[in-house]
């Protein structure tokens, strides 16, 4: 495939590339910021509060002493995906470049908190599979479509219900709710440090960080 007159290539046609053998992995690398790795991702509409929950829970982390990255769709719009649309397979590639991403800073020994709508079951689900299985918590930032287009915090669903934005996800793209995400926050019902709050109960539960955090 040629992208920008670069070509890329696809799994089928993969250069041969050997990993180098490395001497230090994640483990030695968390080990001296006395944590373990992991990835939040927090997926849910456009104006249900993702940024929020995700910039809250980055400052408790920290308060914490915890070595945190955000990663948030917006913001990476403007730089490594600058060159995505909101077609499907467009958001498909954001997704799978975040993940990467995350990967990357999980390697690095950090908490990683993903923040992007990231509409697709099929897509979230290959996220998950990049990480072990206590690595990878998957956050429903959820609020009823109604809630968020009357928040609109950036006017966008006003301006997708008129037809100005094509494929705005709740309107002319789908949303798929994750099934069984293993934490579910409702921002319709409670505040943003009171669910913020919740998230680092759920990594205290699960051992992700100190009980006296
Ligand atoms: S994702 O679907 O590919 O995961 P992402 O989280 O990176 O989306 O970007 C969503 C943000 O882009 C929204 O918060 C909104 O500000 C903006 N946006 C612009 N156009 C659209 C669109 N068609 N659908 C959804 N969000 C859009």
């Amino acid at each position: 495939m040629l992208c920008g007159g670069i070509a890329l290539s696809h799994s089928h046609h993969r250069p041969a590339i050997h990993r180098p053998v490395l001497t230090l992995g994640k483990d030695a690398r968390a080990r001296i910021k006395h944590q373990r790795p992991l990835v939040l991702w927090l997926t849910g509409l456009s104006g249900a509060g993702k940024s929020s929950i995700a910039d809250r829970v980055e400052q408790k982390l920290w308060r914490c002493g915890c070595h945190t990255m955000l990663l948030d769709g917006d913001a990476l719009r403007s730089g490594l995906n600058r060159d995505l649309t909101f077609s499907d397979a467009a958001r498909a590639e954001n997704i799978r470049r975040t993940a990467e991403v995350a990967r990357l800073m999980l390697e690095a020994g950090l908490i990683v908190i993903c923040s992007l709508i990231s509409p697709f079951r099929r897509e979230r689900l290959e996220a998950r599979r990049l990480f072990g299985a206590d690595e990878f918590l998957e956050v429903f930032v959820d609020a009823p479509l109604e809630e968020c287009m009357r928040r609109d915090p950036k006017g966008l669903y006003a301006r997708a219900v008129a037809g100005e934005i094509p494929d705005f996800t709740g309107i002319s793209s789908p949303y798929e709710a994750p099934e069984s995400p293993e934490i579910h926050l409702r921002t319709d019902l409670d505040d943003v440090d009171t669910l913020a709050e919740r998230v680092l109960d759920a990594l205290r539960q699960r051992g992700a960080i100190a009980r006296t955090a």
